[in-house]
């Protein structure tokens, strides 16, 4: 490289540093949340997610008029998730993903909700990413608030 063409690679060098320096300055560092959230926008984060809470609660409940309206069939027994789990007892969301012995595999929260819904309801398992799935998750995860995350705890 010869001196003038050094200089001139040290000069464009030296631009880029500073149209990055000045991007920098005008736009800020990226940020996920720009703007603060407002106490309204809150709320309204709030009750979308007890609506969610609430669904949830009613296919747990074996309420017949929300699966039917989520066209989901959670049990032929008769048998409702409140039966064996009052208060979503023992279904323990803050320790998955864990290695499920029931089903042999690593497994999610969501995996477990299926195997319950297959296994002791002899239901349709659900798609994973579903409505109804979302809510049932939503219902469990509230009812186990405050428990501390272990995940991974058999
Ligand atoms: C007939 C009783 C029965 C019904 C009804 C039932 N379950 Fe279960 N559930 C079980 C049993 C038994 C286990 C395994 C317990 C264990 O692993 O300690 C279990 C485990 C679970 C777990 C995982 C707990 C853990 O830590 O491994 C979840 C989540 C769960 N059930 C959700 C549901 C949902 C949602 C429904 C309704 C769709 C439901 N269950 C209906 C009996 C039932």
């Amino acid at each position: 490289m010869t001196a003038k063409r050094t200089f001139l690679f040290a000069l464009s060098g030296a631009s880029l540093i500073s149209a990055l320096a000045a991007i920098t300055v005008l736009v800020g560092p990226a940020n996920a949340h720009k703007d603060p959230v407002t106490p309204q926008q809150l709320q309204a984060f709030d009750e979308v997610f007890m609506n969610e809470v609430r669904k949830g609660d009613l296919l747990f409940h074996g309420d017949a008029a929300t699966a039917k309206q989520m066209n989901v069939t959670l049990s032929t027994t008769g048998m409702a998730c409140a039966m064996c789990h009052p208060n979503a007892a023992h279904t323990h969301p803050h320790t998955f993903p864990k290695y499920q012995a029931q089903m042999s595999q690593f497994s999610t929260l969501r995996d477990m909700i299926n195997w319950c819904i297959e296994k002791p309801n002899q239901g349709e398992k659900i798609d994973v990413n579903s409505e109804a799935m979302k809510a049932l998750e939503a219902y469990i995860y509230w009812s186990n608030t405050g428990s501390v995350m272990t995940p991974g705890k058999f």
